[in-house]
């Protein structure tokens, strides 16, 4: 048997003890895994007016911010469309897309906002936007940009921290499976560390670049497999699985000791 597998030990060689801290750690961060996958879809599902499912287009609003309107437009394209009449709503646009200089609003656009919009978004209904002053319209036409730098850096080093943790376990449970050949082996611990880096870069890249947006969702996924693989295999060797005999007899996957091996 070759080298690499010096100082191999196979679940089979642990103590019961041991294999049942493996076994509950594993149950427990694989409920936590669960939980997460939940809240990346709660948290990012119905940014692209589709609250059914998570799409590019969700993770690209989420760090980048939309790429087309802003709250003010949508509405005059959509259900506010009818308060006014159409050269009235092209001077609204026309304002927007200029970057809504707050100056101009007074002369231009407050009119106009007085004679159609006001008897309802007066604020006497909480759930629809005040429209009476300067401060809360340049609110509705606040250019979406997505997360800021503030909360990406929060999330950012929580994230670095937190699932470095979580595979620092996994990964140390599953180096006692048997798997060959060895780089795959290698290759599925190495994953998770090296897509958690490229995961919060691509946010950055992100929210300047919304094309990235696929580096974020390919790093999640190939995260999720390398969890997965690890998961799967580490619980399946501790419990069900005999290891070939070549293997066992090597003295690699079981201490031999006094020149028996020990059962
Ligand atoms: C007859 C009452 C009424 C008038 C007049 C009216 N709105 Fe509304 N507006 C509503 C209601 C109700 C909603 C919430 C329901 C909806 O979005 O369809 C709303 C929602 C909105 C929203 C928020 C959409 C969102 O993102 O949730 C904006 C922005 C808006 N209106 C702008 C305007 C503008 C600009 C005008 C004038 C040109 C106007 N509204 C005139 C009743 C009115």
């Amino acid at each position: 048997m070759s080298d690499s597998n010096r100082a191999f030990f196979h679940f089979s060689a642990l103590p019961m003890s041991t294999r049942m801290v493996y076994t509950m750690t594993l149950l427990v961060l694989g409920t936590g895994y669960l939980f997460a996958m939940l809240q990346v879809f709660f948290s990012h599902a119905g940014l692209d007016g589709n609250p059914k499912n998570i799409s590019a287009q969700d993770i690209r609003i989420a760090y980048h911010g939309s790429e087309t309107d802003t709250r003010l437009v949508t509405a005059l394209k959509g259900p506010m469309a009818g308060m006014l009449p159409e050269a009235e709503r092209a001077v609204i646009f026309k304002w927007v897309d200029e970057g809504a200089n707050p100056d101009a609003y007074e002369t231009r656009i407050k009119p106009i906002l007085e004679a159609r919009c006001i008897a309802c978004h007066d604020g006497s209904n909480p759930h629809i936007p005040v429209l009476t002053s300067k401060d809360e319209v340049m609110k509705v036409v606040a250019k979406d940009t997505g997360a800021t730098i503030p909360t990406l850096v929060r999330v950012s080093h929580i994230h670095l921290f937190g699932i470095t943790f979580i595979f620092f376990i996994v990964s140390s449970i599953f180096t006692h499976a048997y798997m060959r050949p060895l780089w795959l082996k290698c290759v599925i611990i190495v994953l998770p560390f090296l897509t958690i880096l490229t995961d919060i870069f691509s946010w950055y890249l992100t929210k300047w670049l919304p094309g990235f947006a696929w580096f974020i969702i390919i790093s999640g996924a190939l995260m999720g497999i390398s969890f997965t693989v690890q998961w799967v295999v580490s619980m399946w060797q501790m419990w069900f699985y005999t290891l070939p005999p070549d293997v066992e007899a090597c003295g690699g996957a079981l201490p031999v000791i006094g020149g028996k091996k020990r059962t």
